[in-house]
């Protein structure tokens, strides 16, 4: 199985989710090996459920970790549950670096989407920074043992997104031989915590002329796509080029 995951981020509004949520339905794309789902914003979410239901999974761009109460402007991972969503996402980089979210938030996070009964898509990886001081590998395990460590989860219940900070919407793209490299780290470091082997996604940069270059990666379980992924021509022929 692979996984083809679109993250529409605040790129689009309500009314644009639901269009393209209804475009994509209508190109019935036949598919068996691969798990697609979008990620729009939470305002659209019920409806661009509804309308891919049996299409494609949703899921949430981050949640909430308290259930219920006096959260001023929160929506629970709960919430999202109730409306259909199977995923989260937890960890995103601009989560991590534009509102400040520590290791131990996303743990937090990875918790309540468990309880929930969503699926955490823990995001990791590096910035530029690290990788030029060489750090690239202790930042990985790092989040890697904040995620991780003491975890109760399932099979099938959480994946990674391997996401290095400086590939994201900047159009440099990590080379697919380096995401290969670092994500059998990933798997690696992951197995110190865990028996249950966990799909790894590449995100950063991905779209219609280099996706394949990733997904035909054996190591490389699936993709994140950013803003190739909110545009109907390229996200349709990504798609395409993928369940061929
Ligand atoms: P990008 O974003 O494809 O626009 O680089 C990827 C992501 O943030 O998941």
């Amino acid at each position: 199985m692979k996984y083809l995951f679109g993250n529409w981020k605040m790129y689009l509004d309500y009314k644009q989710s639901v269009e393209l949520a209804n475009s994509l339905v209508q190109e019935n794309f036949e598919n068996e090996n691969v798990e697609l789902a979008v990620f729009p914003t939470a305002l659209a979410m019920k409806d661009v459920t509804d309308i891919l239901q049996g299409h494609f999974q949703t899921g949430s761009q981050d949640a909430g970790h308290p259930s219920k109460g006096a959260y001023t402007g929160m929506i629970s991972a709960e919430m999202f549950k109730e409306v259909g969503c199977t995923y989260a996402l937890a960890g995103h980089s601009e989560r991590r670096h534009i509102f400040g979210e520590t290791n131990k938030d996303v743990r937090a996070k990875i918790e309540s989407y468990l309880d929930a009964g969503l699926k955490p898509v823990i995001c990791i990886g590096e910035t530029e920074q690290d990788k030029d001081n060489d750090k690239a590998r202790y930042r990985l395990s790092k989040q890697i043992l904040r995620a991780f460590e003491g975890l109760d989860f399932e099979d099938g219940q959480i994946l990674v997104a391997y996401e290095p900070v400086w590939a994201i919407g900047t159009g440099n793209a990590c080379l697919p031989a380096d995401a290969v490299d670092r994500i059998v780290f990933i798997k690696s470091e992951i197995a110190k915590y865990s028996k249950i082997s966990v799909p790894v996604l590449y995100g950063g940069s991905v779209n219609n002329d280099n996706v394949l270059s990733y997904l035909t990666l054996e190591t490389i379980d699936g993709i994140l796509i950013g803003s190739a992924s909110t545009k109907l021509p390229e996200f349709t022929n990504i798609i395409k080029s993928v369940l061929k």
